[in-house]
């Protein structure tokens, strides 16, 4: 006869034990990036906002962006209004890069991590590291 809730609690043990190195490392990717908002038009914003959402922008600003050159280059349309009713210029220049002016502690943080390499600025010019 053996003794059934001994090998339960050995399995749940055992499981434990060989789970946690897997539990640990989750919590340890937390060299996640941290895109620095330090910009001086950021830094004057009284609210700091962007376009849309903090989180709709995450998911969905390489989508904005296509769709931004399509209104202006195929109809000539240059003003998104946002969600929240309000106006801004359709552009990566103007607008995205006029805030967001330190490209590479921002846009590029996120890039690299997530491995991907926009090719807008073989043409755009990318912003002068915080210069405005
Ligand atoms: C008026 C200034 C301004 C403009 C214009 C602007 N942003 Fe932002 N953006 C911000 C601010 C401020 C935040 C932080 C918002 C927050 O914390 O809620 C932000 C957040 C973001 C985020 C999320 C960052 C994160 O940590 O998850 C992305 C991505 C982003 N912006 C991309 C863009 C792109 C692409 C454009 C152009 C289509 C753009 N932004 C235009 C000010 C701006
Ligand atoms: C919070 C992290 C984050 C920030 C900040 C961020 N991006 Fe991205 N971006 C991503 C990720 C992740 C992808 C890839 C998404 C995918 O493939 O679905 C991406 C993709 C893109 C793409 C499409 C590239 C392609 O080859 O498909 C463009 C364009 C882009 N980002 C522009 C910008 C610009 C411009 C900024 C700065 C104003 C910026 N992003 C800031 C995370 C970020
Ligand atoms: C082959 C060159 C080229 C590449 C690469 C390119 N663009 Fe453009 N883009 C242009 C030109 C030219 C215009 C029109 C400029 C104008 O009307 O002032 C434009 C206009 C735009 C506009 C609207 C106007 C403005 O001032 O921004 C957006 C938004 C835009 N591009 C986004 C992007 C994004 C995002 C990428 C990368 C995924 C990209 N472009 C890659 C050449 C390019």
């Amino acid at each position: 006869m053996y003794n059934g809730g001994k090998i339960i609690l050995g399995l749940v043990i055992f499981v434990g034990l060989f789970a946690f190195p897997i539990f640990y490392n989750t919590g340890k990717t937390a060299d996640v990036p941290k895109p620095s908002l330090d910009t001086p038009v950021i830094n004057q914003m009284e609210k700091k906002e962007c376009v849309e959402s903090k989180e709709w922008m995450k998911a969905n600003h390489m989508q904005l962006l296509d769709s931004w050159r399509d209104s202006v280059l195929r109809d000539g349309n240059l003003v998104y209004e946002s969600t929240g009713g309000k106006k801004y210029i359709m552009s990566l220049q103007n607008n995205c890069m006029h805030c967001h002016s330190n490209k590479k502690q921002f846009c590029d943080s996120c890039h690299s991590y997530a491995n991907v390499k926009p090719y807008c600025w073989t043409c755009h010019i990318a912003p002068k590291e915080n210069e405005i």
